[in-house]
């Protein structure tokens, strides 16, 4: 039997066999205001709830938009962190020429972490290449030694292209899924094309795909979620509709078709 983490958002785990699959990497992708966010903040509120502690790492989005969010819906963020259940864990931009993973496994073990949320993995892929050198400054120097990288690297994009941004994906879920802490990288996803993904390889280096759509008919909101994939999991297929309510996300058991919005 799979150990199943409960996401607690309503209508989600029927989707998914009872839970996330504990320990795995999942993806919660979309287009902007898809909610996505939200999805992850109220992931670990949840399991704050339950005595879960959870890990919310970003790159830009101040730690205050964070809690207010989380106010909108009643959840009471500053009194979780101050309980050690659910942490907030800014990483700024121009602090990203670090040992990215480092800092993360660091907090993650400070609180005892049981779920992580990064938002998002394609504001870290953007600055993997600074990530990278630094990986080769580090501990973590093995993970690139059989990488396309040299002593000259500078920060070319020609040189950080696509192949580079793929590898640094794998590595990366790899990285994390070791930690053995079930986790939702929240990442963008291209409105059409043939990939899930903007950087077309996390939904296959990832055990789960959840792709959130936003869409407007008249004045009418359509709000859907799509579980693509759930390694471990004989997921509900199809397109199901969600809406963000005062308490929070709230799915609706219902299909309304396979593959119709996207
Ligand atoms: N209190 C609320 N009640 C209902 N809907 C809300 C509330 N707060 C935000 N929303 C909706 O959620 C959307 C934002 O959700 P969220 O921040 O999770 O999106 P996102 O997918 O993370 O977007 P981005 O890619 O821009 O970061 C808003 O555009 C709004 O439509
Ligand atoms: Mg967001």
């Amino acid at each position: 039997m799979v150990s199943r983490v409960k996401t607690g958002i309503k209508g989600f785990d029927a989707l998914i066999g009872g839970g996330l699959p504990k320990g795995l990497v999942s993806i919660v992708a979309g287009i902007p205001g898809a909610g996505k966010s939200i999805f992850g903040l109220e992931f670990l509120v949840r399991g704050a709830e339950k005595n879960e502690p959870g890990l919310y790492v970003t790159f830009s989005q101040a730690s205050k938009d964070i809690l207010e969010q989380g106010k909108q819906f009643g959840w009471n963020v500053p009194a979780f962190e101050k309980a050690r259940k659910l942490k907030v864990f800014v990483i700024p931009v121009d602090e990203m020429n670090t040992d990215i993973f480092g800092l993360i496994e660091k907090e993650v073990k400070k609180i005892g972490a049981k779920r992580l949320v990064i938002d998002s993995l394609a504001e870290l892929i953007i600055n993997s290449g600074m990530y990278y050198i630094t990986l080769k400054k580090t501990k973590h120097e093995s993970l690139v030694t059989d990488m396309d990288l040299n002593g000259k690297l500078t920060f070319n994009s020609d040189v950080f292209g696509e192949k580079t941004n793929q590898q640094f994906v794998y590595l990366f879920v790899n990285k994390i899924k070791g930690l053995g802490i079930t986790s939702l990288f929240v990442t963008d996803a291209p409105e059409n094309g043939d990939y899930l993904t903007r950087d077309t390889v996390s939904e296959f280096a990832c055990d789960g795909v959840i792709l959130l759509h936003h869409m407007s008919m008249g004045t009418q909101e359509f709000r859907t979620v799509d579980v693509k994939k759930m390694r471990l999991t004989n997921q509900k297929k199809g397109v199901h509709k969600f809406s963000i309510t005062k308490k929070g996300i709230v799915v609706s058991d219902e299909s309304i078709g396979v593959y119709a919005l996207k």
